[in-house]
């Protein structure tokens, strides 16, 4: 007994997370292109309980029957089927008020059939995204852990399913200092599995990845498609453009190619998109798919060809009641509204978005500004960190770089300015032009108030420059602004990629009275009469009021105003038609 007490003791003593932090699964080993194929999805009913001190891990309920520490049945204190049941995808926040500011782990588990629908088929589980970190537990068994609260992540199953299944999601929404975002961050911060969880089948060889881009310069598609299994070849097919090409694999699973075209160039006035189908050894993979160039030259952006200038907005994704767990019809309506203000291009702040965002921009022609939360302050010289990023840069470009309406990537937002910072954005850069050399690069960059000039060392390594500003709200001498500018002359695009006031709907007052709509209308005006002219693009911030725990006065109440609708969706302020007026008729 003695000596069972004491490893009784020591279990109890382990900090049980530490325990389970295998190595987290990264891009490179689990990255799926899905494309348009079948998913069957495990959305809906789960149960589940929060974890407020990981009991799950400390008492190892992923045993079936959960045993103590003698080995003995312990006493049921987490009965599965008695928990409460919830439907994913979801925040748990948003469930009951009594989870409203819960942080830390929450526990999801549902039981699945299983049954064969070709012999030696390969199955794949795939989790849409998990804040912060996520360990899938299958059959009492830790398949995976992932890090990182916004991108997919995937893993083979195929050994490891029975006819009746459990899966346990554990996920730790907890902010620590060596995340990606770090502790501090202006919004709010939703845990669970708030973006599909589906299971897909592969043949035994199959299309594991394909990206396919129009050639910056030349009339050509270049195709790179990554095969997992054996084949000695891929075919590609593109019916609207006479393509019927055979390209090979090498030893690597590695098939890349380059095909003549000349396809109808995709536009947000001609969101033109062409079915590709990529075939191998009995696998067909399909996506919809865009042609166009983005490219910098000088001061200027191009889209194929033509000199653009970016009418632009951020937003966070969020909506009232449900936070990140957008519908299809939520993200509609939030690209209707960019639309509807007269933009042509959305920022999707500060991490990425939902996967569907991208695929309705394709549909309805407006282009993105997509990144990671590298935001803000981060342990820039711990590995931990770096890695994270790094990977968080890989899944999110691997996941949308078929998408013709994402044009730029950024890596990074208002972050200082010191050596490490420098190193950590120029390995995020690197990564970018690795594995998607058509896209430009960007950062929202710092401003030099007191040599009132952007000296970020970062700019030269970014193709598009981006400051955030906010002169009128938290600096008031416009004439600051005027001097920034005159002082910033580079040969590459200069954009705004936020600027703004706050505004409590419906509050009003006097041009700078603080958080009446009349102030925000009046710092719109001023920028746009500062700024006309000077910049390739303009991304005020945002377009909906936000949760954020950082903002805490009666005007805010736990919001950030500087939306130009509230967080209903349903009231523009003033300020929203002194934009849309300057974007419809420039
Ligand atoms: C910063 C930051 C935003 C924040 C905004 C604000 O620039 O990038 O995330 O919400 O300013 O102060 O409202």
């Amino acid at each position: 007994m003695e000596n069972n007490r004491k490893d009784h003791d020591s279990i109890l003593l382990i900090d049980p997370i530490t325990q389970y932090d295998v190595a987290p699964i990264t891009a490179e080993q689990s990255f799926l292109s899905l494309g348009l194929r079948d998913r069957e999805l495990l959305n809906g009913r789960w149960h589940f309980s929060v974890d407020v001190y990981n009991t799950f891990l400390r008492k190892q309920l992923f045993l079936q029957p959960p045993t103590d520490a003698y080995g003995k049945i312990a006493p049921v204190d987490h009965d599965y089927e008695q928990w409460e049941r919830v439907n994913l995808p979801s925040n748990w926040n948003c469930e009951k008020e009594k989870y409203w500011h819960y942080e830390g782990s929450g526990i999801y588990t549902r039981t699945f059939p299983y049954e064969p629908k070709a012999q030696g088929e390969r199955v794949f589980l795939r989790i849409g995204a998990a804040n912060y970190i996520c360990r899938v537990w299958l059959n009492g068994a830790l398949i995976a852990r992932h890090t990182g609260g916004f991108t997919p992540f995937a893993m083979e199953i195929s050994d490891k399913l029975t006819s009746d299944n459990r899966i346990i999601l554990e996920v730790d929404s907890t902010r620590r200092i060596k995340q990606v975002p770090s502790l501090n961050y202006d919004w709010f911060n939703y845990g669970g599995v708030y973006r599909d969880i589906e299971f897909v089948r592969m043949p035994k060889t199959f299309i594991r990845d394909a990206f396919v881009s129009l050639d910056p310069v030349k009339d050509v598609i270049d195709v790179q498609v990554h095969v997992d299994g054996d084949a000695v070849g891929i075919h590609v097919r593109i019916d609207e453009l006479d393509v019927d090409a055979d390209i090979e694999v090498n030893a690597q699973g590695k098939a890349q190619g380059s095909i003549g075209v000349s396809p109808e160039l995709w536009s947000p006035e001609n969101p033109k998109l062409y079915r590709v189908q990529i075939t191998c050894d009995g696998d067909s993979w399909q996506d919809d798919i865009g042609f166009r160039r983005i490219a910098a030259r000088g001061k200027d952006i191009y889209l194929n060809g033509e000199k653009l200038f970016l009418k632009g907005i951020c937003c966070h994704e969020e909506v009232p009641n449900r936070g990140h767990a957008l519908t299809k019809e939520d993200m509609i309506q939030t690209l209707q509204d960019a639309k509807e203000l007269g933009c042509n291009i959305m920022r999707l702040a500060h991490y990425p978005h939902h996967e569907q965002m991208s695929r309705l921009a394709d549909q309805m022609g407006i282009l993105l500004w997509e990144e990671v939360p590298v935001y803000w302050a981060l342990c820039f010289d711990a590995e931990e960190t770096l890695a994270s990023a790094q990977n968080q840069m890989r899944e999110l470009i691997m996941r949308d770089r078929n998408r013709a309406s994402v044009v730029l990537w950024s890596v990074g937002n208002e972050n200082p300015d010191t050596q490490a910072r420098l190193d950590f954005m120029k390995s995020l850069i690197a990564i970018c032009k690795e594995l998607d050399p058509t896209r430009l690069t960007t950062a929202a960059c710092l401003v030099n108030g007191q040599q009132k000039c952007v000296s970020d060392r970062l700019c030269e390594y970014v193709d598009v420059i981006s400051i955030n500003e906010y002169y009128g709200w938290y600096i008031s001498d416009f004439d600051e602004l005027r001097q920034i500018l005159e002082n910033s002359q580079f040969d590459k695009p200069l954009m705004i990629s936020e600027t703004g006031a706050g505004a409590k709907s419906g509050h009003h007052g006097v041009q700078g009275e603080f958080f009446t709509e009349e102030h925000q209308a009046y710092v719109y005006r001023k920028q746009i009469e500062i700024t006309d002219g000077k910049l390739a693009g303009l991304l005020p911030w945002i377009l909906y009021d936000f949760n954020t725990p950082l903002r805490m006065n009666a005007f805010q109440e736990g919001y950030n105003r500087k939306g130009l609708i509230d967080e209903s969706r349903n009231h523009r302020k003033l300020a929203w038609h002194v934009l849309h007026d300057y974007y419809v008729n420039r």
